[in-house]
């Protein structure tokens, strides 16, 4: 069973920030619309709500951001400010831990600034409760006093605009969704998105990477630029010590080999996702709580960060009963599927 464990807080492929990656992500965000790749549904319809708002001179509608980790939640936030000439202040859900602190930032805010909190689904209930005049009357209702004597008294607040990321927008409570007025969902990247982005990055980086060079870490992240740039700086290590300093197709492809990414970007963890219930439950259906036990992990961050991936490969489906490993999915961690028919383990397919 100890196999199936990895005790990896800085997994090369989480979609989370890892202590190296402060120095990347603010040197390679982009800083305008123009400048983001991709997320081009999100984009269009962000320029056009921007430029609407600031032709009639007012502030942008609240905007909820969901969608897997590592997508660009957070730059996108800063670029809306930036197009929009407002200041933005950062937070997130976990952070605001009394009402206390969210008043202070809220009352700190200029007309038109935005106040992105990251991990949105995370604010407590009383802070929610904050939030909720603030972002429909721009109001904050302080009370004063105990017991019968105590009263609220209304304080106005600038006309803000709410920016809030979430990666589980089933996990807001409705009159928190229901608040904001745009709604914005971000995909997982394409390979040739990715790749654009590594090039840019490289660029930036002063690293010389071949078109196919770049591919070939595109194609092994995952669909997330996050984890597109963190490999990119990788493969550069190894391009300067083993080959001559230029990412090509085979630099690329061994340092990546080193670093066990396969040639989808899945790592041990996700193979072992995939073998642990082949092996222990024959590909499903399995609960969450169950694969997040054999595998060490916790249920959440299999539901955020391995699920989407594997779903998106064709390499796991969710079914009433639990989650199981298609036919595809035995084959790339090399296991035969046919052998499992017999049992109904495919009779979705
Ligand atoms: N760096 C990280 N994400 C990016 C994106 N979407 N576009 C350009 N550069 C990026």
């Amino acid at each position: 069973m100890n196999d199936f464990f990895i005790a990896d807080e800085e997994r090369v492929i989480a979609p989370e920030y890892i202590s190296d990656d402060n120095e990347i992500e603010t040197s390679l965000r982009p800083h305008s619309l123009d400048e983001y790749i991709g997320q081009e549904k999100a984009k269009e319809n962000l320029k056009i709500y921007i430029e609407a708002a600031k032709n009639r001179h007012e502030s942008l509608d609240h905007v909820l951001l969901y969608g897997p980790p590592g997508l660009g939640k957070t730059t996108l936030a800063g670029i809306v400010a930036n197009e929009m000439g407002v200041q933005i202040r950062v937070t997130s859900g976990p952070a605001i831990e009394k009402p206390g602190d969210l008043a202070a930032l809220l009352t700190s805010l200029n007309d038109g600034d935005i106040l992105f909190i990251d991990e949105i689904h995370r604010l407590s209930r009383s802070i929610e409760e904050v939030l909720y005049p603030a972002m429909e009357d721009f109001a904050l209702d302080i009370i004063i006093g105990k017991g019968p004597s105590a009263r609220s008294i209304r304080l106005d607040l600038k006309k803000f605009t709410l920016i809030g990321a979430t990666t589980r927008a089933g996990q807001l409570s409705a009159p928190l969704r229901d608040r904001f007025g745009v709604i914005l969902r971000l995909e997982l990247y394409t390979p040739e998105e990715l790749a654009r982005i590594v090039k840019r990055s490289a660029g930036i980086l002063n690293i010389e990477a071949e078109n196919d060079g770049a591919l070939e870490i595109a194609s092994r992240s995952r669909g997330t630029p996050r984890i597109a740039n963190r490999l990119l700086k990788r493969a550069r290590d190894y391009a300067q010590v083993k080959g001559n300093g230029i990412i090509t197709v085979e630099s690329a492809q061994n340092a990546l080999e080193r670093m066990e990414i396969d040639e989808l970007g899945l790592d041990l963890v996700d193979r072992n996702l995939l073998k642990a219930m082949i092996e222990n439950y024959n590909g499903g259906p399995v609960g969450l709580d169950t694969i997040a036990a054999m595998i060490g992990e916790e249920a959440v961050t299999i539901e955020d960060v391995y699920e989407p991936y594997l779903m998106q490969l064709g390499f796991l489906t969710r079914t009433p009963r639990g989650r199981k490993v298609t036919p595809l999915g035995y084959r790339h961690i090399g296991y035969n599927p046919v052998e499992n028919d017999s049992q109904g383990t495919f009779d979705s397919y």
